[in-house]
C-alpha cells in the first residue's frame, strides 16, 4: 500500500503528519512482534511455520505467503473482525476463527482451504455484492478493487435476484474526496484509520434520522468538510473498494483501450 506518494489535496505537512504516524506504528509492531518474545511453532496445510508470539494466524500465513481473502485487514490498523472471509479451520476447535484477530498459537494445526470454507467465504461475498451497486465496468476503482479482486478469484457474481436498493447520493461537496455510501461494504477502515492513526475521528457509522440502517457519516455535521477532517486522504488510502475516492482519479483511470491506441 502506498503510504509515501501523493493525496488528495492534501498540505505537505498534513501528509508528512500522516506518515509519520505510520512510521512510528510500523516501528513500533515490529519491536513487538520481535523483540524478546518466543518462537510458536505450528502447522499451516500441514505444513510446518513459525510465528512470533503475538503475532496472529494471518501475520504467520502471510509471512509464509499462504493466501487468504481478506476484505476488512490493513496491517497500519488493529484487527477490525468485520468481514469474516479470513476465516479458517483450527483443529479441536469447533468453527472457523476470523485468522486475522486469532493468535497464533503453539501447536495448532489449521487449515486455510477446502470446500466448507470455500462455501462459506462465497456466501459472505455473495451476500455483500447483493448490496452493492456492481457497476465495476465504469467504476473508478476497477481493476485495483478488493471486493472485485476476491468475487473473481473465488468465482463470485452477484445474485440475480438481488433486492434493488435506490441509490443514496454520492457526496461530492468538497474540494478533494467523493463519498459513495452505495459501494460501501462497513468494513471500518477508513473509521479505523481516520480515528487511530490520523487522530481526527472525522467519520462514523451511524444511522442518519437514529434509525434504518448505520452508513459512513462524517462527525458532527452533514457533510464532509467538517473542522474535524483535514483531507489528509489516509481513508482514501485503506478503502478496499470504491466508496472513497480521491476526485483527482475520476476519468483517469488506465485502461487497456487507452494504453493500446496511445502505443499505436
Ligand atoms: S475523513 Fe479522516 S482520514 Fe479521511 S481525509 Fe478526513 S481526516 Fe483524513
Ligand atoms: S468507505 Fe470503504 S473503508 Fe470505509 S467502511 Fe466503507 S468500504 Fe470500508
Ligand atoms: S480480514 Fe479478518 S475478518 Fe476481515
Amino acid at each position: 500500500m502506498n503510504v509515501g506518494g501523493s493525496r488528495c489535496g492534501m498540505t505537505d505537512l498534513t501528509h508528512s503528519k500522516a506518515v509519520h504516524y505510520y512510521k512510528s506504528q510500523f516501528t513500533e509492531r515490529i519491536m513487538n512482534d520481535t523483540a524478546n518474545k518466543k518462537t510458536v511453532r505450528l502447522r499451516v496445510n500441514g505444513r510446518a511455520l513459525e510465528c512470533v508470539e503475538g503475532q496472529t494466524i494471518l501475520d504467520g500465513c502471510r509471512a509464509a505467503d499462504i493466501f487468504v481473502p481478506t476484505l476488512c485487514n490493513d496491517r497500519r490498523l488493529i484487527p477490525l473482525g468485520s468481514c469474516r472471509l479470513c476465516i479458517v479451520e483450527v483443529k479441536g476447535y469447533t468453527m472457523p476463527v476470523a485468522s486475522c484477530s486469532t493468535p497464533a498459537l503453539e501447536g495448532m494445526e489449521i487449515v486455510t482451504e477446502n470446500e466448507e470454507l470455500l462455501r462459506l467465504r462465497r456466501a459472505t461475498l455473495e451476500l455483500i455484492l447483493a448490496n452493492h451497486p456492481n457497476d465495476c465496468m465504469c467504476c473508478e476503482k476497477a481493476g485495483r478493487c478488493v471486493l472485485q479482486e476476491l468475487a473473481y478469484k473465488l468465482g463470485v457474481i452477484p445474485p440475480a435476484d438481488a433486492p434493488r436498493h435506490d441509490a443514496l447520493p454520492v457526496q461530492d461537496d468538497n474540494q478533494s474526496i467523493i463519498v459513495d455510501v452505495n459501494k460501501c461494504v462497513r468494513c471500518g477502515r477508513c473509521i479505523t484509520i481516520c480515528r487511530d492513526v490520523v487522530r481526527r475521528d472525522a467519520i462514523v457509522m451511524r444511522t442518519p434520522d437514529g434509525e434504518g440502517e448505520t452508513r459512513l457519516m462524517p462527525a458532527g455535521t452533514i457533510t464532509l468538510l467538517t473542522e474535524r477532517c483535514d483531507f489528509c486522504g489516509e481513508c482514501i488510502s485503506t478503502c478496499p473498494v470504491g466508496s472513497v475516492l480521491d476526485k483527482r482519479q475520476f476519468g483517469n483511470r488506465k485502461t487497456l483501450v487507452a494504453s493500446q491506441s496511445s502505443s499505436e
